[in-house]
């Protein structure tokens, strides 16, 4: 935190008073501290108290503007290194989340570029509405970032998550996340997501049951990592929330072709999470089919098989594929590996419970070139896309590429 400037939002919880002892060890680790407050926040602690500590006036209203040729929040929006919410309230999470700047904290953190890290603390049974999740969850897209509440005894009196995480465990992870962002930095990461589509006639396709989840939280942590992000994306009906991941929309699986070879040469990492169709209908229909009489045959023929001619035409490029297994997964897994010339294989056996298709976790086998597995549990799939950069990023530093 040495020569950090930190700006430091308190709102009004009674975990306010716990500001107080997070703003004493930053300025020990050797930050620079500038507090701002909310209304609510007034009534737990008074601003002296973070004015001593911190050694720098507080700030509390949006329009006590003290320096004509200054703009207050504008300024401290810009001023910052980094801005650290502790603790954050329902209602912070709440306005930041739906765009809301009606005071001074609000307004810095819609004008900042700093990283923001927020520390909820409130009530167990608020954590867990599905709101406050929903808020969250949109607030972890678009880049900020959570420490979460210990669980234990709250002050309300209920057991359960919603304890402030203690100031100097605050400072430590912001501390490690800080230096894990640079990792990427630099770096381009190409993501293929999602199923394609296959039309046979204007109203009818043959497709696949992926959401392209699985790639998204690849994009997601890629960003977050300090890549430029490009997810090339079949029909899906997610958002690319982070701001920073450019998007490519394809449909069918020549289009996704087409647009993976066009941004390969620039990709140093290229992770393949999109599930393309293997064939396509021969003939496609330029108007409805009529039912006939019988049966119908259609007369499917192969697609081109991206990640084989990705791994035919790889230089410095880390290819990772993926394979989604219903029987053998490991075996399979690496004959893929092999076959395509892969620096790794990411392996779902799909038929697993919670893994696979359109779910919010998986289960995955990560096999490097030297077919080492390691296996990943049943995680969410942003933490499987974490562990897995975890791996690659390890081998990039090793020089095993
Ligand atoms: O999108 P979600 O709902 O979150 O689901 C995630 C997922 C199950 C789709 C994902 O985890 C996954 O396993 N993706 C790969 C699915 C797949 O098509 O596997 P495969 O074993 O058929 O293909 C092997 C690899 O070759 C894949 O990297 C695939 O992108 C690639 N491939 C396949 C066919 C083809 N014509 N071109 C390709 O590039």
């Amino acid at each position: 935190m040495r020569n950090k400037k930190v700006v430091l939002g308190v709102t009004g919880g009674i975990a306010a008073y716990k500001a107080c002892d997070l703003t004493s060890k930053l300025i020990q680790s050797g930050a620079h501290v500038k507090v701002v407050m909310t209304k609510s926040a007034l009534e737990f602690v008074s601003p002296l108290t973070f004015q001593a500590l911190s050694r720098n006036p507080v700030h509390t209203a949006v329009f006590d503007e003290k320096d004509p040729q200054k703009i207050a929040h504008i300024d401290l929006a810009d001023w910052a290194d980094i801005v650290i919410i502790a603790p954050a309230t329902a209602n912070l999470i709440g306005k930041l989340s739906n765009g809301l700047g009606d005071d001074m904290l609000t307004t810095i953190l819609l004008a900042t570029k700093a990283p923001v890290y927020i520390a909820p603390a409130m009530n167990v049974n608020m954590y867990a509405h599905p709101a406050i999740k929903a808020n969250m969850e949109q607030l972890a897209a678009w880049g900020y970032n959570f420490i979460e509440p210990q669980a234990g005894f709250l002050a309300c009196g209920w057991i359960g998550k919603g304890r402030l995480e203690e100031p100097q465990t605050i400072i430590d992870a912001i501390s490690t996340h800080m230096q894990r962002d640079l990792l990427l930095t630099g770096k381009h990461v190409l993501i293929s997501a999602g199923p394609t589509r296959e039309k046979v006639d204007p109203v009818r396709f043959f497709t696949n049951r992926s959401s392209g989840k699985m790639g998204f939280a690849f994009a997601e942590v890629a960003a977050q990592l300090g890549a430029t992000v490009t997810i090339v994306s079949g029909p899906v009906s997610l958002r690319s929330k982070h701001p920073s991941i450019n998007r490519v929309d394809v449909t069918t699986a020549e289009e996704m072709y087409e647009a993976m070879h066009h941004h390969f040469h620039a990709a140093d990492i290229v992770i393949k999470a999109a599930a393309v169709a293997d064939y396509r209908p021969k003939k496609i229909y330029d108007e409805k089919m009529k039912k006939q009489p019988g049966d119908l045959h259609i007369e499917m023929i192969r697609t081109k098989d991206i990640l084989q001619s990705l791994g035919a035409q790889k230089k410095h490029q880390f290819l990772v594929g993926f394979a989604a297994e219903t029987e053998n997964p490991i075996e399979n897994g690496k004959g893929k590996l092999e076959r395509k010339n892969l620096d790794a294989i990411v392996v779902n056996d799909v038929k697993m419970k919670g893994a696979g298709f359109a779910g919010d976790t998986n289960v995955v086998t990560y096999i490097d070139k030297t077919m080492q597995t390691t296996e990943i549990p049943l995680a969410s799939k942003h933490e499987i896309a974490e562990k897995v950069f975890e791996k690659i990023i390890y081998t990039l530093n090793q020089g095993e590429k």
